[in-house]
């Protein structure tokens, strides 16, 4: 069986359930991608196939992690425009405190959350980034017409 020990205690944990509650509160009305389980997870199995395609074998609880922190902030940019990037690497600090990675894992996992907007990131926070805009379906999106991604960026075939 797959280790994803640190993904679940993160999951069950009540600040970030009350966090990924706060998106979900704020994305009611949102016609345009959702910041939910459902993105977390896709982004998680991209970037795990993306990590055994380069070669890079990140351990997969590190990858869920990350995936599930990535866009916790976003609520806070919701409020007060704080770039989410900006807050969720604030959030992840705590809620790594208890989980049971090593200083350096940390660092990879809040790097990644950082430079996730980041085209010009490096190792395991390109994959990230990268992982991260192949997840929105843009083939099957209702709203494509109005969304602000270009085409090019756009998802349009599926890849993964
Ligand atoms: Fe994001
Ligand atoms: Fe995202």
């Amino acid at each position: 069986m797959i280790n994803l020990k640190n993904a679940n205690v993160l999951y069950q944990n009540k600040d970030y359930q009350k966090y990924l509650e706060n998106i979900k509160g704020c994305e009611k009305q949102r016609e345009f991608c959702h910041h939910d389980l459902s993105h977390f997870l896709s982004v998680a199995r991209i970037a795990t196939i993306k990590s055994s395609e380069t070669g890079l074998n990140i351990p997969r609880d590190l990858i869920y992690t990350t995936a599930l922190l990535h866009d916790i902030g976003r609520f806070v940019q919701y409020e007060d425009k704080t770039p989410h990037e900006i807050a969720s690497h604030t959030l992840a600090i705590s809620l790594l405190e208890s989980l049971d990675f090593n200083s350096n894992e940390k660092k990879q996992i809040l790097d990644a959350i950082l430079n996730h907007r980041n085209p010009e990131a490096q190792g395991f926070s390109h994959i990230f980034y990268e992982s991260d805009k192949l997840s929105r379906e843009c083939l099957d999106c209702p709203v494509a017409t109005q969304c602000d991604w270009s085409a090019e960026k756009k998802n349009l075939l599926i890849r993964y």
